[in-house]
C-alpha cells in the first residue's frame, strides 16, 4: 500500500517553489551529506568519455548538475565545454565556488545556472540549442509523472544539435529482491515511452552510484539515447 504522504502529494502536488526549497535543503543541511556527493557516478561518466560516447571537447549540458562534480570531471578529463543547470540555487552556489578554485583554463570551460527543467518556460528562452550531449545523473529519475518525463524529453530534444546524445543515469535495483531483468525492462519501456519519436535507445549498461560515505549499495542503470529527427 502507498504511504499516505505519497497519495496526498499526488492529489496536491507541491508547488515548484516547494520542490526547489526541498532540493536547496538537501544542499544546506550540514547533518546529512547529500548521498550523491563524490559517488561512483564519476566512473560512469569516465567510461562514457573513455569509450568516446562523450567525445572530448563536446558541448555538454549537465542536467541537474548539483554541486558540479560531474561537470568539472568532464572539463578536466575530456576538455568538454559544460553548462550545468540545477533547480537548486544552493547547489549552483557550491558549483560556482568549486569552479572558482580551478585553473583558469578549466574555469573557462564551465558555466552554471539555476533552471527548473519542469518550468513552463520554453527552454530555448534560456539555452542555445547547440549541445552535443546531455548528461543526466539522477535528475530525470525524480520525475514520477508521465507528462513530466515527456516534457523533459521534449526539452532535451530541443537543446541538442541534430544527432546529439543523451546519457541518462537512474537509480535501480534498490530493492534487492526485485527481478533485475523485469525491472530493467520496465525502465526501458518507461524511457522509450517518454522519448517516443524524439530519441532512440542505442544501448544501456549497469552503473554503480555508491558514494564513499554510503554503507549500502546504490546500483543504477545508464541509458544511452540518440536524438532522432522529428518526422
Ligand atoms: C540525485 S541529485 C544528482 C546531482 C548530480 N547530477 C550528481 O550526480 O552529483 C539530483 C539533482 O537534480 C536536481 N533537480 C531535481 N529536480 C530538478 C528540476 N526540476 N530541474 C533541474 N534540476 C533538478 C536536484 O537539485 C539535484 O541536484
Amino acid at each position: 500500500m502507498q504511504p499516505l504522504r505519497s497519495i496526498l502529494s499526488k492529489i496536491f502536488p507541491p508547488s515548484r517553489t516547494t520542490v526547489q526549497a526541498k532540493w536547496d535543503e538537501s544542499f544546506t543541511n550540514r547533518k546529512r551529506i547529500p548521498p550523491w556527493r563524490g559517488r561512483k557516478s564519476l566512473d560512469a561518466c569516465d567510461r562514457a568519455m573513455k569509450t568516446g560516447w562523450i567525445p572530448s571537447q563536446s558541448r555538454v549540458l549537465d542536467l541537474g548538475c548539483g554541486e558540479g562534480m560531474l561537470a568539472i570531471r568532464m572539463a578536466e578529463v575530456g576538455q568538454c565545454i559544460v553548462h550545468g543547470v540545477d533547480i537548486s540555487g544552493k547547489a549552483i552556489e557550491i558549483a560556482h565556488e568549486s569552479r572558482s578554485k580551478l585553473h583558469p583554463s578549466l574555469q573557462k570551460l564551465l558555466t552554471f545556472g539555476v533552471l527548473d527543467v519542469l518550468s513552463s518556460e520554453p527552454i530555448e528562452a534560456t539555452l542555445h540549442a547547440d549541445f552535443d550531449v546531455v548528461l543526466d545523473v539522477g535528475c530525470f529519475h525524480n520525475f514520477k509523472k508521465v507528462k513530466e518525463r515527456r516534457l523533459v524529453a521534449e526539452k532535451m530534444h530541443k537543446v541538442l544539435r541534430p544527432g546529439g546524445k543523451w546519457m541518462l543515469v537512474v537509480k535501480a535495483f534498490r530493492d534487492n529482491k526485485s527481478d533485475r531483468s523485469a525491472e530493467t525492462q520496465w525502465r526501458i519501456e518507461m524511457i522509450e515511452a517518454a522519448c517516443a519519436g524524439l530519441f532512440s535507445l542505442s544501448h544501456f549498461d549497469e552503473a554503480d552510484l555508491k558514494g564513499p560515505h554510503m554503507t549500502s549499495e546504490m546500483p543504477g542503470l545508464a541509458f544511452y539515447l540518440q536524438k532522432t529527427p522529428l518526422l
